[in-house]
């Protein structure tokens, strides 16, 4: 059995962060796909951080707080919008780079819900393709990674996490033994039809951890981006928040914009607001658009977008992008402190399928790869301050595999995110609620406790299986949390509750909620 001091399952940019900080120790990441399959690489707008000197980490924290209305862990974003401008400079002075002036000064988008010129950015649009490459080659050859790998359940006794049980692309099973145990491995966008993640993100390490006993927290809250390319009802990638900083604004088919009469920072609120705008505005049978014909190099600021727009046959000389939301973030996750731990012992989490608490119910646009950077190397730096002990071998669970008794007829992924779009999505009632959290019951009383080690699945069985119990969270949190709040939007209870519900965090751990 291979055994290493850090296994990180992930490849994306939380994920290679922390590598980069852990490389003189023995790495070894763990990824389902390739390493370039993961939602950092498809990140478009940028990274916020208060690097202009006229902006500050106050206006940031500020900024943060106000998107994610007041439901974030105070001290964690303090470290994310204080850290982030030195994070920033690190990397540019290890040889990343950012689009700059001609006198090297950073170029500054704006993005949803932002008070500042904030957002750095490079290739134009390709931010996250851009960081991630230069954080994957900065790791290597330190690093080991293993691609094609499909990490199945964490190895955990007596709460302690001994490693990681895996499944290969041929169906053989593994085990790796671990010091330490990372997961980053992203949240869950394929619970939706409509998504501009990767097709791969279906809350794998989220539902492996809930099995093995970790705390999962503020599971209700989703973020629907606004503005996913719409070609014939299907949302085929991202159009970014960047476009509208840069001054598109929102239309509908009469060319009427809506956006300014229903909020102060009009087309640039914050996600939840102008995700159920558009949504409103699409339950009245008309079509949105960005209206683009003001930005006159357009292809040359967006060159990604451009290429995308071009691929599905939309001619930008019109001026008009058909544009509908999409699931784009989980706020929710594995609850882990300040640090990156876990309730359980040597585990660890960190990016998308960490719940540090920093983006509260709502993340602010950029926030997600400067929490990578940020959260990546603030958990490697614990990590390094700890004792690296062998795994003790002779334990049990260490070589159980068991065959599932009977293969229980699975939902497919479509009929899961039929379930989340419906009953789940955008808005939500209690009746709504009441039958997703059914349906989801029946699966939930066969798998939950109980993947550990089966060795007569595929790996698109484990995903639909991981799936079922983050629908399971996410549906019953949802149920439960009687009031609405960035992006969790109850019809029946449309107001904020300060009074019984500021900062409550809805936990779950094994079958409880608390
Ligand atoms: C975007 O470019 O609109 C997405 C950026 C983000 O999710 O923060």
């Amino acid at each position: 059995m291979p055994q290493t001091d850090v296994i990180i399952i992930g490849s994306g940019i939380a994920a290679l962060s922390a590598a980069y900080h852990l490389r003189h120790k023995q790495v070894t990441i763990i990824t389902k796909s390739s390493w370039k399959k993961s939602n950092s690489m498809l990140a478009q707008g940028g990274i916020a951080a208060a690097v202009h000197t006229k902006d500050s980490w106050k206006n940031h924290y500020e900024d943060t707080l106000v998107a994610g209305c007041y439901h974030n862990d105070l001290k964690n974003v303090e470290h994310l919008v204080q850290d982030g401008p030195t994070e920033i400079l690190e990397w540019c002075q290890r040889g990343m780079t950012f689009d700059c002036d001609l006198n090297g000064q950073f170029l500054l988008g704006k993005e949803g819900a932002h008070s500042q010129h904030r957002i750095i950015h490079a290739g134009g649009d390709a931010t996250g393709r851009e960081v991630t490459q230069f954080l994957y080659q900065s790791i290597l050859p330190s690093v080991t990674v293993i691609e094609n790998e499909m990490a199945t359940d964490l190895i955990v006794n007596n709460s302690v996490c001994l490693g990681v049980a895996t499944m290969c692309a041929n169906g053989k099973m593994k085990r790796y033994l671990a010091s330490k145990t990372i997961i980053a491995s992203g949240g869950c966008g394929a619970m939706y039809g409509h998504t501009s993640n990767a097709d791969i993100i279906t809350g794998d390490g989220i539902a492996m951890a809930y099995r093995a006993g970790a705390k999962i927290a503020d599971m209700e809250f989703i973020q629907f981006h606004p503005t996913m390319l719409n070609i014939d009802g299907r949302c085929v990638g991202l159009v970014s928040e960047a476009v509208r900083g840069e001054g598109a604004s929102l239309i509908n088919q009469n060319g009427e914009a809506f956006m300014d009469k229903l909020h102060p920072q009009g087309d640039l609120a914050p996600r939840d607001v102008v995700s159920r705008a558009i949504y409103y505005e699409m339950k009245k049978g008309n079509n949105v658009f960005l209206d683009i014909s003001n930005l006159p190099n357009f292809s040359t600021r967006f060159p990604t977008i451009s290429k995308l727009c071009e691929q599905y046959g939309i001619n930008l000389d019109e001026g008009m992008i058909p544009v509908a939301p999409g699931m784009h973030f989980l706020m929710g996750g594995i609850q882990t402190n300040d640090k990156g731990e876990t309730n359980i012992l040597n585990l660890f989490a960190v990016g998308e399928a960490a719940c540090t608490g920093v983006h509260g119910a709502n993340r602010l646009a950029s926030n997600s790869l400067l929490e990578g950077l940020v959260f990546g190397k603030r958990v490697a730096n614990h990590l390094l301050s700890l004792p690296f002990e062998q795994p003790d071998r002779s334990v049990d669970v260490l070589t159980n595999t068991t065959a599932a008794d009977e293969v229980i007829e699975l939902p497919t992924k479509k009929q899961i995110q039929e379930i989340m779009t419906n009953y789940v999505g955008i808005q939500r009632t209690q009746a709504e609620l009441t039958l997703a959290v059914n349906w989801f019951k029946f699966y939930q009383n066969q798998f939950t406790f109980w993947a550990f080690n089966v060795k007569n699945f595929t790996t698109e069985q484990i995903e639909i299986i991981n799936m079922l119990t983050i629908g399971w969270l996410i549906s019953t949190s949802a149920f439960n949390r009687t009031e609405s709040r960035g992006g969790h939007y109850r019809l029946d209870f449309p107001e904020t509750n300060d009074k019984d519900w500021r900062q409550k965090q809805l936990i779950r751990m094994k079958d409880e909620m608390y």
